[in-house]
């Protein structure tokens, strides 16, 4: 195939998606690859693409929150209310599928998963089309999700015809996935809403993100989000033979005792959780791009966006 084009062209991207293509999304988490999502035989190209295993099921998106009942049903209240408070925005309900949803979406899985991204340019194309857009994010199976136009291209120009560019992801993390049991509600990644304001809104949460070798959801797979570059918590490793190390910001460098010569990466200068989700996942792809072997990390506080991003941390160096 020809080198994908990168554009700003709505149209160009409603038409390649009506008739069966794939088109690369830009969202506030991460880019998608995005594909029609009712048409299993356009679904499956985004399989192959990625090399993902047909047993990890896809996100629907939809450009409109009306749209909720056509693809679920027996929705519960909290999910309802979880829609209403987030949507668009970076939260992912898991619910049982209506039929007219095809089994290659959710891997023969009885539910679905749907989101509405709060992307102005996404938002639109979304809205013009008479479908959902079944997305996964647009890397290749385990490496790190891309938050720009540029990252798509680098590792899937040459699969796809076609990069709609909206600009680097405002949140950089992928978005916080969430199911219902009775009146219980289940994290199942954490993402980039907090567990704090999901609680806001339903009250106490279970979290189950527990990691494992065999698939629930696979953004749960203890290997994932990796780059090449081995990554090493900080605490107990002797910084001397780091090439370089991540830090949240120039306030906490000073917790450690860094050799001068060692190659900071600050997430955000000011120690902005928003800032430095936003950027992890294109620190972490400088570091390939650097050709660096071995690099340290800090551990964030277990709160609001740092739990979320300590899990693709700890993730990425496994
Ligand atoms: O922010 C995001 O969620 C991005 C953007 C593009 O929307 N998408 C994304 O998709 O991260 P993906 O495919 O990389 O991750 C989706 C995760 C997978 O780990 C999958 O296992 C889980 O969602 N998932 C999808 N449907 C599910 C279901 N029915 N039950 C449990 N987990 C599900
Ligand atoms: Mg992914």
């Amino acid at each position: 195939m020809a080198e994908a084009v990168i554009g700003h062209d709505l149209l160009k991207a409603a038409t390649l998606l009506e008739s069966g293509h794939l088109v690369a999304i830009p969202t506030e988490t991460v880019y998608g690859l995005a594909a029609n999502g009712l048409n299993s035989l356009a679904v499956s190209q985004i399989f192959h693409v990625k090399n993902r295993p047909f047993f990890d099921p896809l996100i629907l998106h939809i450009g409109d929150i009306e749209n909720l009942d056509t693809l679920a049903q027996n929705i519960p209240e909290k999910a309802r209310m979880l829609a209403t408070t987030f949507w668009p925005g970076p939260l992912t309900l898991v619910l049982e599928k209506k039929d007219v949803v095809p089994e290659i979406v959710t891997s023969g899985l009885p539910t679905v998963g749907i989101r509405m991204p709060n992307h102005e340019m996404t938002l639109k194309l979304l809205q013009q089309l008479p479908f959902p857009l079944a997305a996964p994010s647009a890397n290749p199976f385990k490496y790190v999700s891309p938050t720009s136009a540029q990252h798509v291209f680098n590792q899937l120009g040459n699969h796809i015809p076609y990069i709609l560019d909206g600009g680097n992801c405002t949140v950089g993390l992928e978005s916080t996935i969430v199911s219902f049991q009775g009146n219980d509600v289940f994290v199942l990644r954490l993402g980039g809403l907090s567990i704090e304001l999901l609680e806001s809104v339903v009250g106490p949460v279970i979290v189950s993100t527990n990691v494992t070798e065999t698939v629930q959801a696979p953004g749960q797979l203890l290997v994932h989000y990796a780059p090449s570059c081995k990554l090493v918590p900080l605490n107990g490793i002797d910084s001397d033979e780091l090439q370089g190390i991540i830090l949240l910001s120039k306030y906490s460098e000073k917790k450690h005792n860094l050799k001068p010569e060692i190659r900071r990466f600050y997430l955000s200068e000011q120690g902005d959780l928003q800032e430095a989700s936003a950027q992890l996942f294109s620190i972490l792809r400088q570091l390939d791009d650097l050709k660096l072997n071995k690099v340290g990390f800090e551990w964030m506080e277990e709160k609001d966006l740092g739990r979320a991003i300590n899990d693709r941390l700890k993730r990425a160096s496994n």
